[in-house]
């Protein structure tokens, strides 16, 4: 991989990992980038490093511009181990001046790499810092998504550095947002912000407001992970104002396990519910799709129905395993209705049902439990708590109240 230019004395010098298909639980099929930029100035600058085993092919994009013991500062954004790892060995191999970073971004770098020593420069949100020709400015993005997050903003350049805001995991050989496939594009930063930030929404709100009231002039949003916006930054900010104010896209998603087969039939009888009411419906079996692909598919849509047997008086573990996964993310703002068989006890209906409720999503239906095998008169209440999840979701998007029933 060669270096990328990103404008005057402005390149790409980050790592391509083809290889990754797993991000702490996350499926990321299509692999995934370190992005890592370095400028050129009377102060030489490198923004952020990369994941440790791809330290050398930082070194190698770096020296194709410069000679590495040339550069004088290291910005860190943010210390999580896919972007600092590297970073002993960066400092050994460059011996900066100072490493600019945000008072909690100097408190993890020393409980990461416990190195009290090393020349720490602490900035905090608005302050500036001269690198000759170039200005750097910066902007405290605290727990977006940890404590210790930060944009870097080149004013000269209108290049807004973003750390893990913005980005996707999708290893390419292009560094543009133009030059990739854009329904690729668009569904790996979906599926970014599903997993990675949807805990955050509120903040991300904020956030996105405080950027409007500086008023920066953007000309390339450059994150940490994927490729770097230039041509269309304003299509992620819209989709992340669209994510952040959890609007569903007035579809339905009926997410299932299923042990012999009674809560599949289940399953398809409430989807026959949501079709006959004109609902766009997806059946998710948790037995073939990944909990990060189903949390995607949770994030852009209206209403959650869950279906899961009950299994030694609790939850099939793939459901269970979801929903502490879909739970830690808090995604809100949905319709939500659960269903299930069981033998003699029962008791995975009610769990699903106190999950969604702890998520404060609006239960429109008590919950619909069938011993063993259902019968013609058990499918029928099945496609019925379908119809009745499609009228909720109506109202609740035409604005008006939907009480949950439980
Ligand atoms: Fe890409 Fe939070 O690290």
């Amino acid at each position: 991989m060669k270096t990328v230019q990103l404008a005057e004395n402005i390149y790409w010098v980050g790592a391509i990992d083809w290889l990754t298909r797993d991000f702490h639980g996350y499926s990321t099929n299509r692999g995934t980038t370190y992005n890592a930029f370095l400028i050129i100035d009377e102060k030489v600058t490198l923004i952020d490093t990369v994941k440790k085993p791809y330290f050398k092919d930082l070194m190698y994009h770096i020296s194709s511009i410069i000679d590495p013991k040339k550069i004088d500062y290291l910005v860190v954004n943010h210390v999580e181990m896919d972007h600092s790892g590297s970073i002993p060995e960066v400092v050994e191999a460059i011996n900066p001046e100072k490493i600019i970073c945000s008072k909690m971004g100097q408190k993890a770098l020393v409980q990461h790499f416990h190195q009290e020593d090393w020349p720490y420069h602490i900035i905090s949100s608005n302050e500036e810092i001269s690198l000759g020709k170039k200005t750097l400015q910066f902007l405290e993005t605290r727990m977006l998504h940890w404590p210790d997050s930060m944009f870097t903003y080149v004013k000269e350049d209108q290049i807004l550095f973003t750390s893990d805001a913005f980005g996707e995991h999708l290893a390419t050989s292009e560094r543009f947002d133009d030059e990739v496939n854009q329904d690729v594009l668009m569904h790996e930063a979906t599926k970014y912000y599903a997993n990675i930030l949807t805990l955050y929404s509120p903040l991300i709100k904020k956030l996105l407001a405080s950027v409007q009231e500086m008023d920066l002039p953007i000309k390339m949003l450059a994150p940490d992970h994927g490729v770097v916006w230039r041509t269309n930054p304003g299509k992620i900010i819209e989709a992340y104002t669209h994510w952040c104010n959890n609007q569903g896209n007035g579809k339905a998603i009926i997410v299932y396990d299923t042990m012999w087969k009674s809560t599949r039939l289940m399953a398809e009888k409430v989807a026959e519910g949501l079709q006959e009411e004109g609902v766009s419906y997806k059946l998710i079996d948790l037995q073939v799709n990944h909990r990060s692909d189903v949390m995607t598919d949770v994030l852009e849509s209206s209403a959650v129905i869950l279906g899961c047997p009950t299994l030694n008086n609790g939850m099939l573990p793939r459901m269970a395993g979801f929903l502490m996964y879909m739970r830690g993310l808090r995604p809100t703002n949905k319709i939500g209705a659960s269903f299930g068989s069981y033998g003699w006890s029962g008791e995975a209906v009610k769990l699903m049902n106190e999950s969604l409720k702890e998520m404060k999503f609006t239960m429109c239906h008590k919950g619909l439990k069938v011993q063993y095998v259902p019968q013609e008169n058990h499918l029928e209440e099945c496609v019925e708590l379908g119809r009745t999840v499609a009228k909720s979701m109506a109202d609740h998007m035409a604005g008006k109240e939907v009480e949950s029933v439980i």
